[in-house]
C-alpha cells in the first residue's frame, strides 16, 4: 500500500461542511499513521515529530493555516475544531508511545514499568494453520493409534548400519541403489556401518524400535525422510513417512491386509477397496505394494466426461509399500526376544505428501515446501 503523506491544508472557506471535510480528511490520515507508528521505536519517533514537533509539525499547522487564518467570526468555531483534532492527535502519541515504551521497558529495562498503559489493547496475531501435510500425518496416525499402536521415532541423521545392513541390504547390494541416498561427507574413516547418512526411510526405525521393546510390538513411526531427488511437482528431496510394524506370535499376511484395508476405510472413506500386488523390499517377504481405488473417481478411472487424472485412469491409486518382515530382519534383533522362528511380523510404509496432495488436490508438491501463507491459509 502506498501512503501519501497527509498535507495540511489551506481552508478555502470556513463554513461548517469545510471544516468537517478538513478535519475527518485530518483524522484519517492520523489513523492511518497511528499503525505503523507502532511497529517500532523509530516508527514512533519519526511519528510523534511529524505531528506534534514544535517547528512545522502538522499541529502547529493546523494552527497556523487554519485558527490563526480564520476571520474573526469564525474563530471560535475553528478554535474548537483545532481544539479536538490537538486532543486526538495527543492521545494518539501517546498511545503508541506507550507500546512503544511498552517493548523498549521490556526489553531493556525490566521492572521500570510506570509508562506502561496496561489498558491498550494487545498486539494481534494471526493464528497459524495446521499445514496440509501435518494434518494427514496426524490423522493418519490417529487411525493406527486406535488399534492399538503406540508412536515411535529416531534420528533423521542415521547410521548405514539402521537404514541399511540390520534391514538386509548387505554392503554392495544393488538394491541400495533404489534409495538415492544422501550420504554425509567425511565418514570414510570409520566402519562402513557407523557412517552417517540422512535416512532414506522411516524404516530404521523398526530396528531401533525393537531393540528397545521386546515382541509383541504395534508402533507406527511419522518422520522425515531424505533422498536425492530434484525437486519437481512430485519429488521432493526432503518429504514425510508413515511406517508401521507389527510383531507378535503368529502374524499372518491375513492380519496385514486386515488392518491396512481397515485402516484405509477410516482414513479415505468405507467405501474405498484395497488391493494388494507383488513387490520386492529387501526387509520383507513376500512383499506388495498396497492400492486403494481411487478415491476421487470412485474407480470409473473417468471424471465426467475425461480420464481421472489421479489414477491415470486405472482407478487404483498406489499408497504404500508393506510385506512381511523377513527373517533375516529379525536376526538383527534376535537377542532381544525375536527369534524368527517364533515371532512373525509385518511392516508398511507410506508418503504423507504423496497422499496429502490426493487427498487436496493440491498439482504440485512444492506448495507444500515453499512456505507460502496464501496456500497455506486454504487449510486453516
Ligand atoms: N521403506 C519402504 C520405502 O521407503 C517402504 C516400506 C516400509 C516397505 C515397510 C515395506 C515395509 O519405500
Amino acid at each position: 500500500m502506498v501512503i501519501v503523506a497527509y498535507i495540511v491544508p489551506k481552508l478555502a472557506d470556513y463554513s461548517a461542511a469545510a471544516l468537517d471535510a478538513a478535519v475527518s480528511q485530518l483524522l484519517a490520515a492520523l489513523k492511518e499513521e497511528v499503525d505503523h507508528a507502532w511497529s517500532s521505536g523509530t516508527a514512533w519517533k519519526a511519528f510523534r515529530d511529524r505531528w506534534i514537533g514544535r517547528k512545522g509539525g502538522l499541529l502547529t499547522q493546523v494552527n497556523d493555516l487554519w485558527l490563526k487564518a480564520a476571520p474573526k467570526d469564525a474563530k471560535r468555531e475553528v478554535g474548537r475544531r483545532v481544539n479536538e483534532i490537538r486532543m486526538e492527535v495527543e492521545h494518539a502519541v501517546g498511545k503508541t508511545e506507550g507500546l512503544y515504551l511498552e517493548s523498549e521497558t521490556a526489553t531493556q529495562a525490566p521492572g521500570s514499568i510506570e509508562s506502561v498503559d496496561i489498558t491498550l489493547p494487545g498486539i494481534r496475531r494471526a493464528i497459524g494453520a495446521e499445514h496440509p501435510v501435518m494434518r494427514t500425518s496426524r490423522e493418519m496416525v490417529a487411525v493406527f493409534q486406535k488399534l492399538g499402536y503406540s508412536v515411535a521415532d529416531g534420528p533423521v541423521i542415521e547410521t548405514d548400519y539402521y537404514n541399511f545392513e540390520a534391514l538386509n541390504f548387505p554392503p554392495n547390494h544393488p538394491a541400495r541403489d533404489t534409495q538415492d541416498t544422501l550420504f554425509i561427507a567425511g565418514q570414510q574413516a570409520k566402519p562402513l556401518r557407523e557412517r552417517l547418512l540422512l535416512r532414506t526411510h522411516t524404516s530404521p526405525v523398526q530396528i531401533r524400535t525393537m531393540e528397545n521393546m521386546r515382541p509383541p510390538i504395534r508402533i507406527v513411526i511419522p518422520g522425515t525422510v531424505h533422498r536425492n531427488d530434484p525437486p519437481d511437482a512430485s519429488h521432493s528431496p526432503m518429504f514425510h513417512q508413515i511406517e508401521g510394524l507389527a510383531v507378535d506370535t503368529n502374524i499372518t499376511f491375513g492380519d496385514l491386509k486386515g488392518t491396512l484395508d481397515h485402516a484405509m476405510k477410516e482414513f479415505f472413506g468405507s467405501s474405498v477397496k484395497t488391493s494388494f500386488r507383488p513387490s520386492f523390499f529387501p526387509f520383507t517377504e513376500p512383499s506388495a505394494e498396497m492400492f486403494v481405488s481411487c478415491f476421487i473417481c470412485g474407480g470409473s478411472g473417468r471424471r465426467g466426461s475425461g480420464p481421472c487424472r489421479p489414477c491415470k485412469q486405472t482407478g487404483w491409486i498406489e499408497i504404500l509399500g508393506c510385506g512381511m518382515v523377513d527373517p533375516n530382519v529379525f536376526e538383527f534383533v534376535k537377542d532381544n526376544g525375536y527369534d524368527p522362528k517364533k515371532v512373525s511380523g509385518f511392516a508398511f510404509g507410506m508418503g504423507a505428501d504423496r497422499i496429502a496432495l490426493l487427498k487436496y488436490g493440491v498439482e504440485d508438491l512444492q506448495l507444500f515446501f515453499q512456505g507460502d501463507v496464501r496456500f497455506l491459509q486454504q487449510f486453516s
